[in-house]
């Protein structure tokens, strides 16, 4: 292992890379990470030096916090490789001010600029091997936070530890999305969390999507906690609806995560001149249109899973199956959406910058 040290940063490095012994073609989701990650830790009511070392498991107390109350979140993001090896990041500084929201939200302390760009590109560079060119490649990258402070009381934790793992990933979901539209459980409520990426948001599906998953469904559209009536996201992603030749998509709200891809789409759509309308979508407008014939599409839209056409739905025990569309509008935004994140083609709205 070799050593470099700067003022504001401590970069351990491995002594033989794994990079060899990984099947990049065939890689399952979030499941091979790099050689490296980054660390920094908050004691004594500050933010200690960040640290880059080699990815392994570390030590925690059984009675820190996060076990117990769940205080933790993370964000999504992904870097890509250009035809000249440059490194791209999308949107991070969208994802960088939702993490310190998310934050906030959960009573831990925010991370420095400084720490999370700066670490995350030092991190970059160092692994950016693991990157590989071509469409379809990128580099996902979870920076999480966790209450590491030590003790039962329920209360937020003196002790946080913040890193960046990196994990090289092709699409989120292969195949067919079927989808059942809630109508018992929820996965938000108004004065909630659903708004902050925290890891109770997901854990909290994982018990009804395992259920819907045993009726053959890949995901379930969750509906608003009190009524049941308004569409809002789809499993992991914020959910779009086409109908004739509008999408519809739900504002974010308290319930509804602030998704960089939704707001991407909804701003790359308006550009193209698609019908873009940001309102609440109703099951009952969803099932009318699916039964005359006007509902076209539906589609996720997240970084994990970009953009993730669904082939059908579920509601009250009744199957719908969507058309099959040549040249979807699902599609046509995907490819160019990450024809531009893999600056394939110009990128008119300044979202991709370059790691340096
Ligand atoms: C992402 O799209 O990055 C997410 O955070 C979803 C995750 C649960 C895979």
């Amino acid at each position: 292992m070799s050593t470099t040290q700067t003022d504001k940063i401590e970069i351990n490095k491995v002594a033989t890379s794994k990079i060899n012994e990984v099947d990049f073609e065939n890689l399952s989701f979030g499941s091979v990470f790099t050689d490296h990650l980054l660390e920094c830790d908050f004691k004594n009511g500050e933010w200690q030096k960040p640290v880059i070392k080699p990815y392994a498991p570390f030590l925690l107390d059984p009675s820190a916090r996060v076990f117990h109350y769940g205080q933790a979140i993370f964000e999504g993001m992904k870097a890509y490789k250009d035809e000249d090896d440059s490194i791209w990041l999308f949107r991070p500084d969208e994802n960088f001010r939702r993490f310190n929201s998310s934050a906030v939200r959960m009573a831990m302390p925010e991370v420095p600029e400084e720490v999370f760009m700066e670490g995350l590109n030092h991190l970059l560079k160092l692994d950016h091997e693991w990157i590989k060119k071509g469409l379809g490649n990128t580099l996902y990258i979870r920076p999480f936070l966790i209450a590491t402070g030590q003790g039962v009381v329920a209360n937020p934790s003196d002790d946080y530890k913040f890193m960046i793992i990196l994990s090289p990933a092709k699409a989120y979901y292969s195949g067919e999305v079927k989808v059942l539209i809630a109508e018992h459980y929820s996965r938000a409520a108004n004065g909630g969390i659903g708004a902050a990426k925290t890891a109770g948001n997901y854990a909290g599906q994982f018990y009804p999507t395992n259920l819907a998953n045993k009726e053959g469904f890949q995901q379930i559209i969750w509906t608003d906690d009190a009524t049941h009536t308004k569409l809002e996201e789809a499993g992991t992603m914020n959910v779009f609806f086409r109908i004739n030749d509008t999408l519809f998509t739900a504002p974010v709200s308290e319930r509804i995560l602030d998704g960089v891809t939704r707001k991407s789409l909804i701003d790359m759509a308006k550009k193209e001149g698609i019908n873009v309308e940001v309102r609440p979508v109703l099951v009952s407008e969803i099932i009318e249109a699916v039964k005359n014939g006007t509902l076209k599409e539906i589609f996720g839209a997240g970084t994990a899973a970009v953009v993730s056409p669904i082939s059908g739905f579920s509601y009250r025990n009744e199957y719908f199956e969507l058309p099959k569309i040549e040249n979807s509008i699902a599609s046509q935004l995907k490819d160019k959406l990450t024809n531009l994140q893999h600056k394939l083609t110009e990128d008119p709205f300044g979202w991709t910058v370059k790691v340096s």
